[in-house]
């Protein structure tokens, strides 16, 4: 691919263009790029590019011949290529990834034609100019860093240019779809964790997350690109699917708040512990399947002060019950160990209303937790969730909890009682 920039300023374009990965590409001869002076092709004393318009008014225009003469000088050089000449013009169509696709894949040689001060005379766009394109719709001081933006997004569409075709397909724009969330190391920052199927090494898993994503992003970012998609694709049906139910769940509008329980609120409570049973039940988790936890054992939390309910306005959303009293099976820990011996607070029977999961209640929840905590003057925070509870696994790895090895908990019989165990320092 070769692109000629017709432009008065060709150190502005060379010195973005010859640096980075277009440059590289540019050295090793993949693409070639060469900035052409208009001012050149003047055939007046004073190299004057431009004239005041014809019929008044402000600015000046740039006249047609320096052009033309500069485009011949081109086109000799390159005959026999499939040529384009372009307008950078914001009465172009605008710019996008199909653009860049199609000039691309039809031609190998591009001139882009910069205009500057009140634009180009309109004799040389019908003569000479196959196509204006625009980067949007707001005016740019002159066609340069439009010129840019075109050359390098289809320079890096060429063979070569990046490392490997999937740097650009899996991208923004390349099927109609945003992409997924990036991150890089460290895997804890400021608090937020990296999501942790990104982790876990599951190349399938991972994959459906990023699609999914795409998918998610591109509803909530861009309605105007969503409605164009078709979801032929059963997989991207699916995911739809998720991502329309998900959607459905309560929105938080209300003020959130935490208050310790009373005996008042234990039918609530049981109605929640009734969704979450089911939750893990579906999920085919081995955790309160059997009767525990009882309305007694949250009546015993009431009475030790130990039991909250989280509100969304006035309606109970959730619980939790935090506790500073040490937790003896927590001394028994194998695959590991505690990150410290100092005086902790434990945080148990917890769960959100079904209708209030994905929500952010949740992540409220674990916050509640950690203030709790605070409350009690204790700054460690541990808790103990089933191997098999993904949400909740990800939903303390995302909170800035740490997985420190396994724990064994008195569960009835019959029942797993393998427990993950989990801490947080906190600040
Ligand atoms: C100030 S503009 C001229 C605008 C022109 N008088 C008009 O209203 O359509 C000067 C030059 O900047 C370039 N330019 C400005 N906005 C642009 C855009 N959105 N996309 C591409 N090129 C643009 C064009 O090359 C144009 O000739």
């Amino acid at each position: 691919m070769r692109i000629d920039i017709m432009t008065l300023f060709p150190d502005t374009v060379n010195a973005v263009l010859h640096e980075s990965i277009i440059g590289r590409a540019a050295k090793k001869g993949i693409v070639e790029i060469n900035c052409v002076q208009i001012r050149d092709f003047t055939e007046n004393k004073q190299n004057q590019v431009d004239d005041y318009p014809y019929g008044g008014g402000w600015g000046c225009v740039m006249m047609a011949q320096p052009l033309k003469s500069c485009l011949d000088h081109i086109k000799a050089q390159t005959q026999g290529r499939k040529s384009r000449v372009i307008y950078m013009s914001p009465q172009g169509k605008p710019f996008n990834q199909a653009t860049a696709k199609r000039l691309k894949n039809d031609y190998d040689h591009l001139v882009l034609v910069c205009g500057h001060y009140e634009g180009i005379d309109e004799r040389f766009i019908e003569l000479c100019v196959d196509e204006e394109i625009s980067l949007g719709d707001f005016v740019l001081t002159g066609g340069e860093i439009a010129a840019m933006a075109v050359a390098d997004s289809v320079c890096r569409l060429v063979p070569g240019v990046l490392a490997d075709e999937q740097c650009y397909t899996g991208e923004s724009h390349w099927d109609g779809l945003l992409e997924y969330p990036q991150y890089t190391r460290p895997e804890c920052w400021e608090g937020k964790t990296v999501p942790e199927v990104l982790i876990g090494g599951d190349h399938a898993k991972v994959a459906r997350w990023r699609r999914k994503k795409q998918i998610e992003r591109t509803m909530e970012k861009r309605p105007d690109m969503f409605e164009k998609l078709s979801f032929e694709d059963k997989e991207d049906a699916k995911l739809l699917k998720e991502i329309q139910k998900q959607a459905k769940r309560k929105k938080l509008t209300e003020p959130l708040s935490y208050r310790q329980a009373t005996m008042k609120d234990i039918p609530r409570v049981m109605e929640i512990v009734a969704d979450a049973k089911r939750s893990l039940k579906k999920h085919r988790v081995d955790q309160w399947q059997g009767d525990y936890p009882t309305a007694a054992a949250f009546e015993q939390d009431v009475a030790n002060n130990e039991l909250y309910v989280l509100c969304h306005g006035e309606d109970i959303v959730g619980f939790l019950m935090v506790t500073a009293r040490p937790e003896p099976c927590y001394d028994d820990i194998t695959d590991g160990k505690w990150s410290s011996d100092a005086p902790y607070c434990v945080m148990h029977r917890t769960a959100v209303a079904a209708e209030y999961r994905g929500s952010g209640m949740a992540e409220y929840l674990v916050r509640c937790a950690e203030d709790i905590s605070r409350k009690n003057g204790v700054r460690y925070l541990r808790v103990d969730t089933h191997r098999k509870n993904k949400p909740m696994q990800q939903l303390l790895r995302e909170s800035g909890f740490r997985y420190r090895g396994n724990i064994l908990v008195s569960s009835e019989p019959g029942h797993d009682p393998a427990r993950q165990a989990y801490e947080k320092i906190l600040k």
